[in-house]
């Protein structure tokens, strides 16, 4: 995991779930990185330094990678601060899961301001979205890429802005309708949870969605699929799920609440890097 150690310094903006494993990944890398967060209960992986401040955590960064509030206003406030403490050469990167950077740079020189959008957790999750705003220049992007390759990531350049990027959109189609067939009692969080491990999770660790539809029409490929099988699907009525989402939220409270968060996260962890461990063998 560590192909090369350059001394590239990388500032970490917020230290919740995501900053904390983006930072774990920069360290892994040999990166000088230093996190600023003013919560209280801060505690950081080894050979990271915490900074007092935004100022200070900038200062003499090669790139930034910002990991607060999901919050227009938060980050619009926080990236003029960046712009303006950061050196000339550092790219400012936003986590930002739905926020496009055009909403939070107007005003203010966006040429070195992108999205570098992981999926949780950055650290075992090889995608990155990179998603350019109005302003980004085309040598940021370049370097936005060679920055999460050089990572060991899987970058991935979407051309147009739109909110909640592809990913959170692809996921959030799938769990509307999960939510819409716990609530309707057609199954529990738990045995849906098992369909989706069982089979599409399974197929989408290794094609996407068109790959696998291609290859599920046999010799005639998608073609043949969208003629037959899709038209089927075509015809079902998805549901939307009630706006009152609290049985919901107790459901899957009694399936999974009785474990703790780093146990759950362990086991996650580990469950994925064992499926990467043998894609690369075979
Ligand atoms: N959780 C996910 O699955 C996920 C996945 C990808 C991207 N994201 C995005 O990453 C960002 C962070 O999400 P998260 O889930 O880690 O949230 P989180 O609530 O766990 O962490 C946010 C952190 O920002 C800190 N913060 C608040 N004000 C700050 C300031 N002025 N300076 C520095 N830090 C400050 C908070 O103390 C907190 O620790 C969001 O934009 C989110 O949309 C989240």
């Amino acid at each position: 995991m560590k192909p090369e150690s350059r001394s590239r310094t990388v500032a970490v903006v917020g230290a919740g779930v995501i900053g904390l494993s983006w930072a774990r990944l920069f360290a892994g890398y040999g990166l000088t990185v230093r996190v600023v967060d003013p919560r209280p209960d801060l505690v950081v992986p080894d050979g990271v330094e915490i900074a007092a401040s935004v100022a200070e955590a900038v200062r003499d960064a090669d790139f930034v990678q910002e990991n607060g509030p999901e919050d227009l206003e938060f980050k619009r406030t926080l990236f003029a601060e960046l712009v303006r403490e950061a050196p000339e050469h550092a790219l400012l990167l936003s986590s930002s899961s739905a926020i496009p950077s055009t909403a939070f740079t107007k005003g203010i020189d966006g040429s070195r301001v992108l999205i570098g959008h992981p999926f949780n957790p950055p650290h075992v999750i090889p995608l990155v979205e990179v998603v350019p705003g109005e302003q980004t220049s085309e040598e940021s992007v370049t370097k936005a890429v060679e920055f999460y390759r050089s990572l060991g990531r899987t970058p991935v350049v979407e051309r147009k802005e739109i909110p909640g990027f592809v990913g959170n959109r692809l996921q959030a189609a799938l769990s509307r309708e999960a939510a819409y067939l716990v609530e309707q009692g057609v199954v529990t969080p738990q045995d849906l949870d098992a369909v989706v491990t069982n089979s599409l999770g399974i197929r989408w660790a290794t094609v996407g969605p068109f790959l696998g539809a291609h290859l599920g029409g046999g010799p005639g490929g998608y073609r043949h699929l969208a003629e037959h099988i899709g038209k089927s699907m075509r015809g079902l009525d998805l549901g939307t799920p009630s706006q009152d989402p609290e049985r919901l939220i107790k459901a899957v409270e009694d399936a999974y609440g009785s474990s703790t968060y780093p146990a759950l996260a362990e086991t996650r962890d580990r469950r994925q890097l064992a499926v990467l461990t043998a894609l690369e063998e075979n």
